[in-house]
């Protein structure tokens, strides 16, 4: 049976890598996106509902489908993997509790230990959710997730190694209002109410294109779904769920990545995979900064045309608003526009830690505490430096940099990319958590760029 096993990108063995850039040369050729990093875990988590087994496509090769794929085996679920096709067999049928000390050790740097809750619940009566990992880019509390498991009926008990949650009178229906649209929440809320007694009315919930992607799953799998225009989801509760068959959607954070690598390093890169509609916040922004952009049926070229790059105020929300992984790489390219430049984060309250190394390249950044934008959020007149202002243009040069998190690495790289001279990068194993043989795309991208041991 074959499974997901990533090999670190670049060298065999698991010694900490170092990643030295040439920067200075435009990205130019064609790279593939699949499936969504932000989708994916979730609809292999969605499996384990099932009394069937359930077919998954578009797979992405990345640490996190290896780490799910490792939580799900520990729970009996057989998994079938091609990683050169994408394609996933994933096969519930002889679930049971794992050891508590199992689920720690194979919970990695990943947040999805806490998405598994329902379906264990469903299908052995409890659960245990380790401490969760994921990018430090906030405190990432999972408050709204516990309540909501409350709300269904769930005891929560905290241990000193985590949580254990079970369900001794079964999961019951409830009426839910998230205090901001958070994205697992809302998975958290449709994983355990499509096979909980009676209906669940979830308000101000998330509507990312990847939650649709998961109500699709659901839905076929026997779920009663609908989603209202304001942010209402309605689950019926049903007594059984059959599999899936399913084509993941592309990943849209990955296709933003690319389009900035094309605008830093001034190249020009053809997105397969990329698709229009989940892009729409991103396209409208990277045409007022000056890229361009052309869509076919495949995907999106992206292209600097080579005149000077505009600055503009820009505020992260939630869908369909600009989305907060798309800031980081686009926060570099904001560096070569000509003038000032402001960037309101407003999902997360420490999502600019990676500044520090741009300014180290030359980059003129200064974080405010203040809601630089157009509207005050959550974290206005508290102690978070989640504003940006950004002068440029500005020559970057080459540094030393350690990849703070996932879409900071990222970031990084195509600052190195763009950098006069040369750049060493540690630790890039992060990037491997979200974006598929990211070494193999950069050098088939013209990058010079070289992995060794440290
Ligand atoms: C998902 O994280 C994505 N991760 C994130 O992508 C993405 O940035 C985020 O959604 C927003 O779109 C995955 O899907 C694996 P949230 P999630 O719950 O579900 C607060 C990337 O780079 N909150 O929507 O963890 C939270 O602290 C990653 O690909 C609570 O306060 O995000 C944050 O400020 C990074 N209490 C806000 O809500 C809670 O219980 C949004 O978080 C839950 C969330």
């Amino acid at each position: 049976m074959a499974t997901f096993r990533v090999v670190e990108e670049g060298t065999s063995s698991p010694m900490a890598k170092l990643l030295t850039v040439q920067g200075g040369k435009p990205l130019e050729g064609s790279v593939h996106v699949r499936g969504a990093k932000n989708l994916v875990p979730k609809a292999m988590v969605a499996a384990l509902l099932g009394s069937e087994p359930s077919q998954l496509r578009n797979v992405p090769e990345i640490k996190d489908v290896e780490i799910v794929t490792n939580l799900l085996q520990i729970h009996g679920v057989k998994v079938d993997a091609d990683p050169v096709t994408g394609d996933l067999t994933l096969d519930p049928r002889d679930t049971y509790s794992a050891a508590h000390s199992e689920i720690d050790a194979y919970a990695g740097d990943s947040r999805i230990p806490i998405l598994l809750c329902g379906p264990l619940m469903h299908q052995n009566g409890e659960a245990f959710i380790p401490d969760l990992g994921g990018c430090r880019i906030g405190d990432r509390p999972i408050n709204y997730h516990l309540e909501v498991l409350r709300n269904f009926g769930a005891v929560v008990d905290k241990t000193p190694t985590g949580i254990h949650i079970s369900a001794p009178r079964g999961l019951k229906g409830a009426k839910l209002t998230l205090p901001f649209p958070s994205v697992g929440a809302t998975e958290q809320v449709l994983l355990t109410a499509v096979l909980a007694e009676g209906i669940t009315e979830l308000d101000n919930a998330a509507v990312e294109p990847e939650i649709h992607d998961l109500i699709a799953i659901l839905q076929q799998m026997g779920a009663i779904i609908t989603v209202y225009t304001d942010r209402v989801i309605r689950i019926e509760g049903v007594e059984r769920l059959s599999g899936y068959k399913h084509r993941a959607i592309a990943d849209r954070n990955e296709s933003a990545s690319w389009a900035s690598a094309a605008l830093v390093t001034q190249g020009d890169i053809y997105v397969k995979g990329a698709a229009q509609r989940d892009l729409t916040a991103f396209l409208n922004t990277y045409r007022k900064i000056g890229g361009e952009f052309s869509v076919d049926d495949e995907g999106i070229r992206f292209w600097h045309a080579g005149h000077a790059l505009k600055p503009l105020v820009l505020e992260t929300d939630v869908h369909p608003g600009f989305m907060t992984d798309w800031q980081q790489p686009l926060v570099v390219a904001l560096t070569q526009a000509h003038g000032v430049s402001i960037v309101h984060e407003t999902v997360y309250e420490n999502r600019f830690g990676f500044t520090e190394a741009l300014e180290r390249m030359g980059a003129s950044i200064q974080l405010h505490r203040e809601c630089l934008g157009s509207s005050p959020c959550r974290f206005g007149q508290r102690n978070f430096l989640h504003s940006a202002v950004i002068s440029g243009p500005v020559e970057l040069t080459g540094a030393e940099i350690n990849v703070p998190d996932l879409r900071g690495g990222f970031s990084h790289l195509i600052a190195a990319l763009a950098a006069k001279g040369t750049s060493t990068v540690t630790g890039i194993e992060v990037i491997n958590r979200g974006y598929e043989h990211f070494m193999d795309k950069l050098i088939g991208l013209g990058a010079d760029v070289e992995m060794s041991e440290r």
